[in-house]
C-alpha cells in the first residue's frame, strides 16, 4: 500500500509538535511513503492541480496532516480541496479518480481535550469541527477513516510525551501496509 501525507503547516519552521512526527516519518525512509510539505511547495499558494492529482492516483491512503487553525484546518487545505477535488475527477458521474482510496487526517490541536466536548468551552466536538472532511470522502467515494488527534500540544505535552506521540503517529501512517 502506498500512502501520501500531505503536510499543510504555515509555518513549520516554528512548530514543535507537527516538525516532531514527520521527522521521525522522514527517518524510517519508507518507499512507500510520500511527505509533502504542501506550504513549502507553494509558498505562493499557487497549487499545481495535475501534479497533485496525479499524486493521489499513485497513492492508496491519503492523510492530511495539519495543525487545528481557527476550528478548521489552516486555508492551503481548504484551497487545495476547492482547486484539486476537481468536477469529473474526484466527483460527478465521471469523477471516480479517488474511489476506494482511504482517506483520513492527522490534527494536532493547542487546546485540551476538554475543550472539545459538547459541554466544554468550545461547545462542539473535534469530530463535529472536522465533519467536512468526512462529508467530502463520502462526495469523492474515500473510505474516512478514524483521524489521529493530538490534543493539548500548546502546554500539556511533555518530551517524552511528544516521542511515545511520535511513535504512535509512525503506526498510524503506516497501519494498513
Ligand atoms: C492562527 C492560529 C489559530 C489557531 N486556532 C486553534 C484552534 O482553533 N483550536 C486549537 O485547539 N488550537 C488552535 N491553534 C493552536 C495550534 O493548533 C497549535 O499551535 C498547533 O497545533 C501546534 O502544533 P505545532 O507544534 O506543530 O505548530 C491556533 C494557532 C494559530 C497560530
Amino acid at each position: 500500500m502506498k500512502t501520501l501525507v500531505l503536510l499543510f503547516h504555515p509555518n513549520i519552521n516554528q512548530s514543535r509538535v507537527n516538525k516532531a512526527f514527520i521527522q521521525k516519518l522522514e527517518e524510517q525512509n519508507d518507499a512507500n511513503i510520500t511527505i509533502r510539505d504542501e506550504y513549502a511547495i507553494y509558498p505562493d499558494g499557487k497549487i499545481d492541480v495535475k501534479i497533485e492529482q496525479q499524486l493521489m492516483e499513485k497513492h492508496d491512503k491519503i492523510i492530511f496532516q495539519f495543525p487545528m487553525y481557527w476550528y478548521s484546518s489552516p486555508s492551503l487545505l481548504k484551497e487545495w480541496e476547492d482547486q484539486v477535488l476537481e468536477y469529473g475527477w474526484a466527483y460527478g458521474s465521471n469523477g471516480n479518480a479517488l474511489k476506494g482510496k482511504e482517506l483520513t487526517l492527522a490534527v494536532t490541536t493547542g487546546a485540551v481535550a476538554e475543550n472539545y466536548l459538547k459541554t466544554g468551552q468550545f461547545g462542539h466536538t473535534i469530530d463535529e469541527m472536522l465533519s467536512p472532511f468526512e462529508s467530502t470522502s463520502k462526495l469523492i467515494g474515500t473510505n474516512y477513516t478514524t483521524p489521529f488527534i493530538t490534543h493539548g500540544v500548546a502546554q500539556h505535552l511533555s518530551d517524552s510525551e511528544l516521542q511515545v506521540r511520535s511513535d504512535e503517529f509512525i503506526s498510524f501512517v503506516r497501519k494498513g501496509e
